[in-house]
């Protein structure tokens, strides 16, 4: 498998909780799905589901759990790197009795172009992503025109991208990828009800953080 050669995530020390290494040692198997280089029938994998979205970066997903439960009509695939976050959302798979939410651990860069078909997601949220605020870093920012390029074929027409950033260097940023880009239309928004605070958004918040959203649709 080709993997980036600049990292979006750091990688931190792997302090995992006993709970959290309970949870991915019994649940990883059965709620979560083994990467690999085939690609996922996502039909099958919820067969009644309205939409198919994927979330991008859920950390330790107390706002992804909070989705699925309220919007059991929809199928929810969360990915993320880091193993105690993956414990966490797989505990709460079970906290919550979700049917609708299974979870990938790896690197997205990966998880897309691999496992996911062409025009099989409804939307992607992506929420709080990494800042990366020093200048020598914001190459490590995800998003740049190459995510463009890698999650545009992988949207359905009209399939969204939802973000949302405490960081207002970075929103700046996102606008500009985006304005730079035939492939998507869209710009700031109000943040939608349906979005939780999320647990870095709370942190953000308590540093008087000004958050933006913003939503940009596959042309
Ligand atoms: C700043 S945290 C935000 C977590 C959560 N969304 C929140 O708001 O609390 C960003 C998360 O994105 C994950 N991440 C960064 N780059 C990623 C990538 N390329 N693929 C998957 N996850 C990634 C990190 O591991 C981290 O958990």
């Amino acid at each position: 498998m080709e993997r980036p050669s600049v990292r979006s995530y750091s990688i931190r020390g792997s302090r995992i909780t006993e709970a959290q290494r309970e949870a991915k040692n019994a649940l990883q198997a059965i709620y979560g799905i083994a990467v690999e280089t085939k690609k996922i029938n996502l039909h099958e994998i919820f067969p009644t589901s309205e939409k198919i979205i994927m979330e991008i970066g859920f950390g330790m997903g107390e706002a992804t759990a909070i989705i699925a439960k309220n919007h059991p009509n929809n199928g929810y695939i969360a990915v993320d790197v880091h193993p105690p976050g993956i414990g966490k959302l797989l505990a709460r798979i079970i906290e919550n009795d979700l049917k609708n939410l299974r979870v990938i651990e790896d690197d997205v860069h990966v998880v897309l172009p691999y496992m996911f078909e062409d025009e099989s997601l409804d939307a992607i949220h992506l929420y709080f992503p990494d800042p990366w605020p020093k200048k020598k870093h914001n190459k490590r920012r995800i998003v740049n025109q190459g995510f463009l390029e890698l999650i545009h074929p992988k949207l359905k027409k009209d399939g969204y991208i939802h973000i949302a950033t405490d960081w207002v260097p970075y929103a700046e940023s996102i606008k500009d990828v985006f304005a730079a880009s035939v492939l998507f239309s869209g710009g700031v928004i109000d943040k939608p009800e349906s979005r939780p605070v999320t647990r870095f958004e709370g942190q953000g918040i308590d540093k008087d953080h000004q958050v933006t959203d913003l939503m940009y649709f596959r042309k």
